[in-house]
């Protein structure tokens, strides 16, 4: 893999460039994002840049794991020909303009994280102008980001086709995410309760059990279990509105922190 700091050294060859972009603490949940786009592109670039503005003043962006050398050989091996790996400084010169996502972005993660996605939806458009990939590929762990990801690409016109693909989840259901690496043993033993509880309400919604019972009934096994539940909501797969009915496109959507740890995870009602 080709190891590229600067945007000047940045090439532009005319071929179809498939870009999955990481803040690194690379896990299978990338590299199926990354083998997704081998299959599906000439060139495929991994940016790995831990971005500062989607990060709250209480969060965890200066121990937010980092390791380069082992990012890299993993998109390697899974199909990477460039890894973009800039500075802060060298994404970050001025920080006058920023994209702001209305609508999409205010509920859920967005209330509960503070300038999170404009500082997403801000880099996520540079890195696109910086790159300018063919497509892009996200994970649907992070729902609400790719949703506010869409919206942004359609409202600014911006070229690129998206990809949204599954969550990858460990052989007990946790979902990957690089925070799990947070979880002490007996939090993790926990862990999986999250996805259990959103397909347990999934089931009972199907059933035609009130969705307000079914929810109501989740996040109380969950804080009886030990969790901090944030939000466990019914919304609309598109504009995140909470529903209290199911409807076509509904999806599960919830965050809960176990000890200092923040999990979010959601499912298609479909599921
Ligand atoms: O999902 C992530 O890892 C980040 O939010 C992203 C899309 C790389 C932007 O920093």
């Amino acid at each position: 893999v080709k190891i590229v700091r600067t945007i000047g050294e940045l090439d532009h060859p005319d071929v179809v460039t498939g870009f999955v972009p990481t803040m690194g603490a690379l896990h299978e949940g990338h590299l199926s994002l990354i083998r997704a786009a081998r299959a599906e592109c000439e060139r495929v670039v991994v940016s790995l840049f831990v971005n500062p503005t989607q990060f709250g003043p209480t969060e965890d962006f200066t121990r937010y794991p980092r390791d380069e050398a082992w990012d890299g050989e993993l998109a390697s091996d899974a199909g990477a020909d460039v890894l973009f790996s800039p500075s802060v400084e060298e994404i970050y010169r001025g920080r006058s303009t920023w994209v702001e996502v209305e609508g999409v972005s205010e509920d859920w993660e967005g209330a509960r994280r503070p300038g999170h996605f404009r500082g997403v939806a801000t880099v996520v458009a540079k890195l696109f102008n910086i790159v300018a990939p063919t497509r892009a590929y996200f994970g649907l762990k992070d729902y609400q980001q790719c949703r506010v990801i869409a919206r942004m690409v359609e409202d600014l016109n911006i070229p690129v086709s998206l990809s949204f693909l599954e969550t990858i989840r460990e052989p007990d259901g946790l979902a990957l995410s690089s925070r799990n690496r947070y979880l002490c043993p007996q939090e993790r033993a926990l862990a999986p309760l999250l996805y259990e509880q959103l397909l347990s309400a999934s089931a009972k919604i199907r059933v035609g059990i009130d969705v307000d019972e079914a929810i109501g009934e989740a996040a109380s096994q969950l804080e009886a279990s030990g969790f901090n539940v944030d939000y466990f909501a019914l919304v609309d797969g598109f504009t995140l509105q909470k529903l209290h009915r199911s409807e076509q496109d509904a999806r599960l959507i919830a965050a809960a922190k176990l000890g200092q740890t923040r999990l979010i995870d959601n499912i298609s009602l479909g599921t």
